[in-house]
């Protein structure tokens, strides 16, 4: 099969998909110039700073490959008009957020970043450019990328030769692993109607992806399986956040079940961990696209059913808060609370979406004192996610605070309660007596990942709650 020649790529969007996936691509087409480039200069001054423990992202392994490929095949700049023109093959891996305001606010993606990357390679591209989606786009985005390109070359004059071809290519990666499911994914996914096209980016995977992994499907069969991906996943997520509210009530394990449906080979083990809910960024802004998708072509009943995972979703991070409230005898108001965790899942210093915003600002609206600790997160991004000031820079010391703990010791000195909210390995390993004597008395344990064991904690003296296993009334 034919194919272009692919000498130079250049990613468009620097972000947690960009970085982690063109640091992949580098280290297995080593003959490829591969330039990542986005408009936040912070981002990639820290993508290049000589100090690796300063990326602007934190996910294992992912400084060694920096360290190998930097500055020999991996560029990273800001000079997006210089990377777009030398490019054969072009990324899109920019932001997809939800919506926040006009059609479709709240629900539908804003491709806002998305279209101006597709206006800049209209103006900047030379001769033939292959441009792939990586973003998690709408089912129909393609055609969208398609007119801009299309109409950028009716209007420039005779002799000048720019074309495309438009592939869709979403990236599976989850954060905290990103680089094993980038170097032994599940699949690749290509869609798009340019083969030609497909088999030349197809050719850069099998450099390390097995030739039976690399699916090809037409362009909107592409676009539509990632978001029906994640649908699948969270769906799977709030079924068992339903029945971990359940077994809290009737003494049932929600590990235990979890065990024995997921020994049932056509349900699987992956993905039945209850929790505090699903945080990140793409689980909620990606069945919400699809919930307005379904909107948009009159399927209310199948958007009013994919809604419903976003909804006990919301439901379960509400049901946490409130009880941590009710257990402390109806009020936590100046009431020193522990945050163990503040990432929305361990491995990552990404706090999008996190569980632990929600609960945090539910507490604090009742006038908790939290005293947060997180091994990778640091106290600017919480200042920013809970929209207040950390203790130390709160100017007039209100209750409008939060206490940003160095160490674990340091968040639970003195607190009524501990909670933990992200599985972070350094939480497994923490001496439960010692810390015990640390607290105020009732000591309690919000345990919303079941990483402690309660019969243990319990023997030192704490109140227990574990997702889906222990509720202080069994
Ligand atoms: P991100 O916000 O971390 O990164 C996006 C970057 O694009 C930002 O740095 C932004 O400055 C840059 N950008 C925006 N417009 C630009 C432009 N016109 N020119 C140059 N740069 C521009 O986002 P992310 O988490 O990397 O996600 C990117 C896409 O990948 C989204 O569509 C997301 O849904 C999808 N995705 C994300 C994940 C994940 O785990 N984060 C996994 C799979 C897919
Ligand atoms: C997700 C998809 O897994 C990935 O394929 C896609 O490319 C991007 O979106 P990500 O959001 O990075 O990845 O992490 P993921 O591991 O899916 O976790 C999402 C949220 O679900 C986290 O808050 C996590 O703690 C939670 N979760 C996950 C559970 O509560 N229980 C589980 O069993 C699994």
């Amino acid at each position: 099969m034919s194919k272009y020649k692919i000498k130079n790529i250049c990613c468009i969007g620097a972000g947690y998909v960009g970085g982690p996936t063109m640091a992949v691509f580098a280290e297995h087409c080593k003959d490829i110039k591969i330039t990542v480039c986005d408009i936040n200069k912070n981002r990639i001054d820290a993508w290049n700073s000589t100090d690796i423990k300063f990326l602007p992202i934190y996910e294992p392994e992912l400084d060694t490959l920096i360290s190998e490929c930097r500055n020999k095949n991996l560029f990273f700049t800001t000079d997006i008009k210089n990377s777009i023109e030398n490019a054969d093959m072009i990324f899109l891996s920019v932001n997809t957020p939800t919506k926040l305001k006009g059609v479709g606010a709240g629900k539908a993606s804003d491709l806002k970043w998305v279209e101006a990357s597709a206006r800049q390679i209209a103006e900047f591209s030379t001769g033939h450019t292959i441009v792939v989606e990586k973003s998690t786009l709408p089912v129909r985005t393609a055609k969208t990328i398609e007119e801009i390109l299309f109409n950028s070359q009716l209007n420039r004059s005779f002799g000048d030769s720019k074309t495309f071809s438009v592939l869709s290519n979403p990236e599976f990666l989850s954060e905290g692993s990103a680089i094993k499911d980038l170097q032994f994914p599940d699949r690749v996914l290509i869609g798009g109607q340019d083969h030609k096209a497909i088999e030349s980016l197809a050719n850069l995977y099998i450099n390390w992806v097995p030739r039976n992994k690399i699916l090809r499907t037409n362009i909107w069969s592409s676009e539509l399986s990632k978001l029906t991906a994640n649908a699948f996943l969270a769906q799977r997520i709030s079924s068992i956040n339903t029945i971990s509210a359940l077994c809290e009530v009737t003494e049932a394990d929600v590990k235990q079940v979890s065990n024995a449906i997921g020994l049932d080979s056509r349900i699987g083990n992956k993905f039945l961990e209850a929790g505090p809910g699903f945080g990140g960024s793409c689980f909620q802004k990606d069945i919400l696209n699809l919930v307005y998708l379904c909107e948009y072509y009159n399927l209310n009943e199948v958007a009013k059913y994919w809604e419903q995972v976003v909804k006990i979703n919301e439901w379960q991070k509400n049901r946490i808060s409130k009880l941590v409230v009710n257990s402390l005898f109806g009020t936590v108001s100046g009431k020193k609370i522990a945050i163990l965790g503040f990432s929305f899942k361990a491995n990552t210093n990404d706090t999008r979406n996190s569980p632990s915003i929600k609960i945090c600002k539910d507490l604090l609206d009742e006038g908790a004192v939290l005293s947060i600790y997180d091994p990778k997160v640091d106290e600017v991004q919480i200042e920013n996610d809970l929209n207040i000031l950390n203790f130390d820079n709160s100017l007039n010391n209100s209750q409008d605070s939060f206490i940003y703990a160095d160490s674990i010791e340091q968040a639970i000195q003195d607190s009524h309660a501990i909670l933990i909210l992200t599985e972070w390995k350094e939480f497994y390993k923490i001496n439960w007596q010692i810390m015990f004597k640390k607290m105020k008395r009732p000591a309690w344990i919000f345990d919303t990942r079941s990483i402690i064991d309660t019969k243990e904690v319990e023997r030192f003296g704490f109140n227990v709650w574990q997702v889906g296993n222990k509720s202080f009334d069994n």
